[in-house]
């Protein structure tokens, strides 16, 4: 296994990511953590990454030489070069022509690390950088030049320390693959190994091993594909000793409670179902702060799963379906950005409780967990499901909740997915969905005024909800939403689209 220490940079995340897909199992660490903590990890080789600072800033990352004396080999990737260079004494100088996006280096000497590339050759590679090396440190030798860095790739071929100041991991650098192929095969002498299915494997041995015979593990279930895959993934390991908790916050889609409990039915998981929809009702009501309503939403749930929890005997772990980037947002070094919205999440469950966590796929992407639960036999919609979120319709009704409302928003919200499942758009798409705006407008029907709810369409398109566009639905499909809304919801004679990207809006409404 590899070990990829983040510096900062925007594509730590894919630097591990291509480690995996050339079969090597790969963990990212935030650089500051201690040299004991890399040794007991093992590794085979480690990546520096990218970053955005200058070896020279007074606030740099930087890192122990001890590092350097392990034998174990090391790659460093841009400013994971430059720290390399600096700290074995070479030279980093910031470089009145900055680098950014494509270039052309030219190898001066093929070794493991450039094994198939050809001297003299160039390629084209995709650069980030404002600083550069100028002297190398003892030992060091160019591997590759550009017309801007003398030392495009610096090698120290009895230490096994590789640098190259271009970054192998993204799709534009065509020698990419090759270059991180040999790091892993040839320099590291890795074993391809590491595939999904024998993910799946080993996370099963692992739980079982963890957790003891009289212990339990709890986890929640939302119904979306983090929480079900991982519930599945602890059932094969310890059977129903696994208690998976199903909450109705009475905030759900149209038949989504039903439909939950008979897929995890079928997944043969015996589901602990709670209606606490009266208590989250009852405290939202009067409520119109989206943030008060997002607090007492997540604190109910927690106050609920606790006391529902405690039905059961020697609980002792927590089973989450913690992703790789809600990691990254919690450990990032960079610190705390502001708080635009409170996300639900059971965060606080584990100290309040005593209880250890289980996060099977904390190291993997969301397209990864797709992949695990196709190879677990889910069903596409499952797999393909839009995400929701926790707070569920409370954040798609915009003020203050009630039952009147909620019915409405179910009844739009069921047409917009029906028809965007029919006409094929519900997969191209982020999210689709209805919001209900409190407010009523002047309408007429037959021949009679009416005075009504709007409901908002919305439909984005984006890679990872950080950004996102509207989609350019086309009108026929914008045409039946609204005749159909209007038509069949009662209670609503209007409906408009919104057309308002993120930033400066946000996807949901609150
Ligand atoms: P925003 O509205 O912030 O949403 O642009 C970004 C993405 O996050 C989802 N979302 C949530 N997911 N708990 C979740 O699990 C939440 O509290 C929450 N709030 C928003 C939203 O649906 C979108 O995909």
């Amino acid at each position: 296994k590899v070990l990829v220490l983040d510096f900062g940079s925007q594509t730590t995340q894919l630097i591990a990511r291509r480690i995996r897909e050339l079969g090597v199992y790969s963990e990212i660490k935030p650089c500051f953590i201690s040299l004991e903590e890399i040794k007991s990890f093992s590794p085979s080789g480690i990546v520096f990454s990218g970053g955005p600072s200058s070896v020279y800033d007074k606030n740099a990352p930087l890192i122990d030489k001890e590092i350097f004396s392990l034998g174990i080999p090391i790659l460093g990737i841009c400013y994971g070069a430059q720290l390399i260079t600096y700290i074995l004494g070479g030279v980093v100088e910031k470089s009145d022509k900055r680098e950014f996006g494509p270039a052309y280096i030219e190898i001066l000497k093929t070794n493991k690390l450039f094994k198939g590339l050809k001297k003299n050759k160039k390629y084209k590679v995709w650069m980030s950088h404002s600083d550069r090396i100028e002297k190398l440190p003892e030992g060091f030798y160019a591997l590759a030049k550009t017309e801007n860095s003398p030392f495009a790739a610096i090698a120290h071929e009895t230490k096994a320390l590789y640098g190259v100041q271009f970054h192998p991991e993204v799709i534009h650098t065509e020698i990419g693959k090759k270059i991180l192929h040999n790091f892993l095969f040839e320099i590291c002498k890795c074993k391809a190994d590491w595939n999904m299915p024998s993910f799946i494997e080993e996370t099963i041995k692992y739980i079982r091993n963890l957790v003891k015979d009289e212990e339990k593990v709890i986890c929640a279930l939302s119904g979306g594909i983090d929480s079900t895959v991982t519930a599945i993934l602890v059932h094969k390991a310890i059977d129903d000793r696994l208690i998976p908790i199903f909450v109705n916050n009475g905030l759900l889609r149209k038949n989504e409670p039903e439909e939950v409990l008979d897929l995890m039915r079928s997944l043969g998981l015996k589901v602990h179902y709670v209606d606490a929809s009266s208590i989250f009702l009852s405290r939202l009501k009067g409520i119109k702060d989206p943030e008060k309503k997002r607090k007492i939403i997540g604190e109910t749930f927690i106050e609920i799963f606790e006391r529902e929890a405690q039905k059961f005997e020697n609980v002792r772990y927590l089973a989450q379906g913690t992703l790789y980037p809600d990691v990254i947002e919690s450990t990032s070094f960079r610190g705390p950005s502001a708080t635009i919205k409170t996300h639900h999440n059971v965060g606080a469950l584990p100290e309040k409780m005593n209880l250890k966590l289980i996060e099977p796929l904390r190291e993997l992407f969301k397209d990864e967990v797709r992949k695990i639960a196709e190879l677990l036999g889910l069903p596409k919609h499952i797999v393909w499901r839009q995400p929701f979120p926790g707070p569920g319709l409370a954040v798609r009704i915009i003020g203050e909740i009630d039952e009147e409302k909620l019915n409405i928003l179910r009844e739009a919200d069921a047409i917009v997915t029906e028809e965007m499942l029919k006409s094929g758009w519900y997969y191209k798409v982020w999210q689709s969905f209805a919001v209900l705006l409190p407010i009523k407008t002047v309408g007429v029907m037959g021949d009679l005024r009416t005075y009504e709810y709007v409901i908002a369409i919305r439909c984005v398109e984006s890679q990872d909800a950080m950004t996102a566009d509207w989609v350019k639905l086309p009108y026929e499909i914008l045409e039946k939403l609204s005749n159909r809304i209007i038509n069949e919801v009662k209670g609503v004679n209007r409906v408009v689209y919104d057309i308002s990207p993120k930033p400066p809006a946000t996807i949901e409404w609150e």
